[in-house]
């Protein structure tokens, strides 16, 4: 594998790859690897000549500093995941690389960054989509690879490359789950055992508002259910769940198939967000 640190010299490696028309797919991540963004290597292997992969700890998208500074930062035992799951390129820069000069470009989505996580961390997506634009300008890969995991990251980032004409095609993944189902999470190694044991609550919370809406029941009834029972659990808060539309993230009250259901709350100190599509999966 390819170690750049550098936007220069991967510039120059990229575009020689691109004269021999190998097609680049691009899996950006924040480190500390779980199985999560390796399917995305393998997705991206699957259908490109070259993957790169990146790894930065984006400061712009943490609106809370002390979060940032506990983000975990496992780059070596990346680079030993990465050469196992065969990414050909990683890109590690530092934050002087990224954010050299004084400018911050602000991002507004309107409604999309306005629920949910962009209601809870205001400017998150404003930093991700600043990032992530920066970095499909430095790789210009013909796909890029995002996980389902994020879901309202990544409808914001299709309206980012709609917008602002990115020529990339984007991927939306699967959620990988632990066998327990919890969604793999690079915040999932900061929980103490006892938290751990709570934390596949998010996931079995979705599972059971789903069956109980198809069964008629109300969100604001099942949403009171789920807070209860995570209050009664200790340590355990839930801070939305919603019902919304899968094209724009409308939250509403109309169980579809065109509708996914979105979680996030707290085990402790860690923050969980988690998403089912209301679709049954065939
Ligand atoms: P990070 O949290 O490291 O996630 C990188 C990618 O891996 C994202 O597209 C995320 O949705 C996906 N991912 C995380 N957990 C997953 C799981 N359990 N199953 C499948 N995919 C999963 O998301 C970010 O970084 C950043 O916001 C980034 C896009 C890199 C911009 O800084």
């Amino acid at each position: 594998m390819d170690v750049f640190s550098e936007i220069r010299p991967l510039k120059a490696f990229l575009s020689q790859e691109k004269k021999e028309l190998n097609s680049i797919g691009f899996v950006p991540t924040m480190g500390a690897l779980h199985k999560g963004h390796l399917s995305l290597i393998e997705a991206s292997r699957s259908e490109n000549r070259l993957t790169v992969c990146s790894i930065f700890v984006n400061p712009a998208q943490f609106n809370n500093p002390a979060d940032l500074a506990r983000y975990p930062r496992t780059l070596e035992k990346d680079k030993l995941l990465l050469e196992k799951a065969k990414c050909n390129v990683l890109f590690c820069p530092d934050t002087a690389q990224m954010y050299s000069s004084q400018s911050r470009v602000i991002f507004d989505f309107g409604e999309l960054d306005k629920t949910m996580e962009g209601y809870y961390r205001p400017g998150h997506f404003s930093g991700v989509a600043l990032v992530v634009s920066k970095l499909l300008n430095i790789v210009t890969p013909d796909r890029a690879y995002f996980g389902q995991k994020d879901y309202q990251q990544f409808k914001i980032i299709e309206k980012l490359v709609d917008d602002l004409k990115f020529d990339v095609s984007l991927r939306c993944m699967p959620i990988i789950r632990e066998p327990d189902g919890l969604a793999m999470s690079s915040r999932n190694a900061r929980l103490t055992q006892v938290q751990r044991n709570k934390a596949p609550v998010f996931y079995q919370s979705l599972e059971e508002a789903k069956s109980l809406l198809r069964h008629g029941d109300s969100m604001k009834n099942v949403r009171a259910l789920i807070a209860g029972k995570m209050e009664r659990m200790g340590d355990v808060k839930l801070e939305y769940l919603e019902l919304a539309d899968t094209t724009n993230l409308t939250p509403t009250e109309n169980v579809s198939d065109n509708t996914v259901l979105l979680i996030a709350g707290y085990v402790g100190e860690i923050r969980l967000i988690d998403n089912l599509l209301m679709k049954d999966e065939d």
